[in-house]
């Protein structure tokens, strides 16, 4: 059984789709161990209250320094051994040392095809703002491992959206969840949990 916890920020769509994808089966041999959050009122937290799994938040703002953040933020990490760490719209930057506990076993769900519109200042809104400044008709989300730059880690599964004439930065994100997020965070999660995927030479393989 894999045991993941799931980091989120806000809304926790994304914490969903993964909670009803454990529910029905579309992911398969995985325990949802914990549910933290950066932000008291993430709606994220109440969902996962709702399904009896247990969640908490952690935030910079109640420490005087990044580093006691860090510190503390990983050793409640290792305190519910998760095989998995799955960031689904987690807005804080993790920790160098906990990149390096968990190498390529934490993963990001991010919501354009990188390496477009990725990296520091590219979250929520701003990605799709940005993909519709430039006109590009296809977009898209992607799963990556979380290495210790911004979006750069190896990318497991991609998919594409298209950009539709007349779509707003709101319309645009909703697509992109519906459509792309919500489908290819859950397979991820199935295929690690499943022994489908390696990272081998900085890529990650998936077996069929
Ligand atoms: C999603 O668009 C995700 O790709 C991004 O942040 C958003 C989180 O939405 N990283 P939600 O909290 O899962 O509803």
């Amino acid at each position: 059984m894999l045991r993941i916890v799931v980091l989120v920020s806000g809304g926790g769509t994304n914490l969903q789709a993964v909670i009803d994808a454990v529910s029905s089966g579309r992911i398969t041999n995985t325990e949802i161990a914990g549910v933290i959050s950066n932000n008291k009122s993430a709606y994220a937290l109440t969902r996962a209250r709702q399904h009896g799994i247990p969640a908490e938040c952690i935030s910079p703002k109640d420490f005087g320094t990044r580093e006691e953040f860090n510190s503390v933020f990983l050793e409640k990490i290792k305190e519910l051994c998760p095989d998995l760490l799955v960031l689904a719209g987690f807005l804080v930057v993790i920790p160098a040392a906990m990149v390096e506990e968990y190498r390529n076993r934490i993963i990001n769900i991010h919501p354009s095809l990188i390496p477009s519109f990725c990296g520091t200042g590219y979250y929520g809104l701003k990605v799709h703002e940005a993909a519709l400044a430039r006109g590009v008709k296809l977009t898209g989300a992607t799963v990556h491992f979380v290495d210790e730059g911004t979006d750069t880690g190896p990318i497991l599964l991609q998919k594409a959206v298209e950009v539709k004439s007349g779509d707003t930065p709101e319309t645009l994100q909703r697509r992109v969840m519906e459509e792309a997020e919500w489908k290819i965070l859950p397979q991820a999660i199935d295929l690690i949990a499943n022994g489908k995927v390696r990272v081998e030479n900085g890529a990650a393989v998936i077996e069929s």
